[in-house]
């Protein structure tokens, strides 16, 4: 019987595959046109990173700078500029069918600056487009602004309603300003989608509940519940078993509120309200389609490459990273050199884990059952079941996502991101 799915819920969250602390310098750098040539290229993810904040939040890992100053921020715009030419000169005609600016705090930029990403993303009008924003950097302009320029999702980070939770989490943020920023998302977008976090210390069922109680005012279209992990080089230190067992029942809680407030649940962190609009748009399907990523933190994916720039996580080491990416010349840019080569193995690998943590569900046929025997034991442990043709994750499996994502990664993929140093 196998340990990992035994022991605690909480073991990484798998919202790609491989996980990027897989990927390593490839031996070669590949042109772009030769990793993209035999691709489809007609219904592609692009994603923009902006890697700056105006405050770094105490839990948070993502790859991103605080405060960085205004020559930095122009210098990485202009990088971003030459990625985009450079990448369409080398691949030629992308179509992009979905798109997202992430970050980091995408809207830490001016107006000015944001208009500048849109530019360069040239999407065809309609192409459904999810910005990520914060409580502190939203003003009612830009939200006007990324309205009018085809937002179509506006996602912003809230993680708590109650002030003991945030000055826990060690994220400066004041309710006024909250208020004010779902206000202006809520008047211009139709999917408004809400973050809010779980397993702080000091928080009960009964004051996670009231944060989503709280979020519940604005009828967000999407709230995610994120667990909170902490990781080494953030700023809190947390752990233990009955760390899990806290979380665990919060995640209970929440869900149970959620699904009697008018929600469904479509992963274990992603819940929809009912009946909320979803964007009518060309299918994309992140099991399978391309991504292209512009920006230092944003990874690419064809079937067969994953790439990326490095990253990190420790705030000296993440500007070095921005540094270094700002000053790249163009021709620097038509090569992928950092990455990860997925075999078949990992393409199924990937295919069944974005499948099963999805509401999606696995549609299963004999080869992945053959050549996964850990979906039978997936079934035999009450984790998942058949639903007509397809696999589905149980409430019991569900809720141990991040258990069963990591434990569905392939050895290769789990020796890489073993043997990666943190930094
Ligand atoms: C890019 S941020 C959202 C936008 C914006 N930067 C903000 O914080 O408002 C993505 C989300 O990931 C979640 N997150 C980041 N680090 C986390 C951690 N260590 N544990 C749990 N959730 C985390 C937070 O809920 C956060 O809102
Ligand atoms: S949680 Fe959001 S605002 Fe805070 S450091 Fe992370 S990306 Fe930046």
């Amino acid at each position: 019987m196998s340990s990992a799915l035994d022991g605690s819920p909480y073991q990484g969250y798998l919202y790609g595959y491989p996980h990027k602390t897989a990927y390593r310098a490839l031996e070669v750098p590949v042109p772009l046109g030769q990793v993209w040539r035999d691709e489809p290229r007609d219904a592609l993810f692009l994603y923009v990173h902006v890697p700056f904040c105006a405050m770094r939040c105490g839990f948070c890992n993502l790859f991103t700078a605080a405060g960085p100053v205004e020559a930095v921020v122009a210098r990485y715009l202009d990088a971003l500029e030459r990625e985009a030419k450079a990448l369409r000169a080398e691949v030629g005609r992308l179509r992009f069918v979905r798109a997202a600016v992430g970050g980091g705090t995408p809207t830490f930029l001016s107006e000015g600056q944001l208009s500048r990403v849109l530019d360069l993303m040239q999407l065809e009008p309609g192409v459904p487009l999810s910005v990520e924003l914060s409580p502190e950097t939203t003003t009612p302009e830009k939200v006007a602004l990324l309205a009018r320029r085809g937002a179509t999702r506006l996602s912003i980070g809230v993680q708590s309603f109650v002030p003991a939770e945030l000055a826990q989490l060690k994220r400066p943020q004041e309710l006024p300003d909250v208020e004010r920023a779902l206000d202006a998302m809520r008047a211009h977008t139709r999917c408004l989608n809400l973050d809010l976090i779980y397993g702080i210390e000091g928080q009960t069922e009964a004051t996670f509940v009231s944060s989503i109680r709280a979020a519940l005012r604005w009828a967000p279209d999407e709230l995610y519940l994120y667990p909170l992990y902490v990781r080494p080089l953030t700023l809190l230190g947390r752990g233990g078993r009955s760390w899990d067992d806290e979380r665990l029942a919060l995640y209970r809680a929440g869900r149970a509120y959620l699904l009697a407030n008018g929600y469904a649940q479509v992963s274990m962190r992603m819940f929809r309200k009912n009946g909320a609009a979803t964007a009518p748009a060309p299918a994309y399907r992140c099991q399978e389609d391309g991504m292209v990523g512009l920006g230092c933190g944003a990874r690419s994916y064809t079937r067969s490459l994953h790439y990326s720039n490095e990253f990190a996580v420790a705030s000296r080491e993440v500007r070095g990273i921005i540094e270094a990416y700002s000053a790249r010349d163009a021709d620097s840019f038509r090569f992928a050199s950092y990455g990860y080569r997925l075999g078949d193995e990992d393409r199924l690998r990937r295919r069944v884990i974005l499948s099963l943590l999805s509401d999606d569900g696995l549609t299963l046929d004999v080869a992945d059952a053959r050549e996964l025997p850990q979906l039978a034991e997936l079934e035999d442990r009450g984790l998942a079941a058949r639903a007509g043709e397809r696999l589905v994750l149980t409430p019991a499996g569900l809720e141990r996502s991040d258990a069963i994502g990591p434990w569905l990664q392939s050895e290769a993929v789990t020796a890489a991101m073993k043997g990666w140093q943190l930094r």
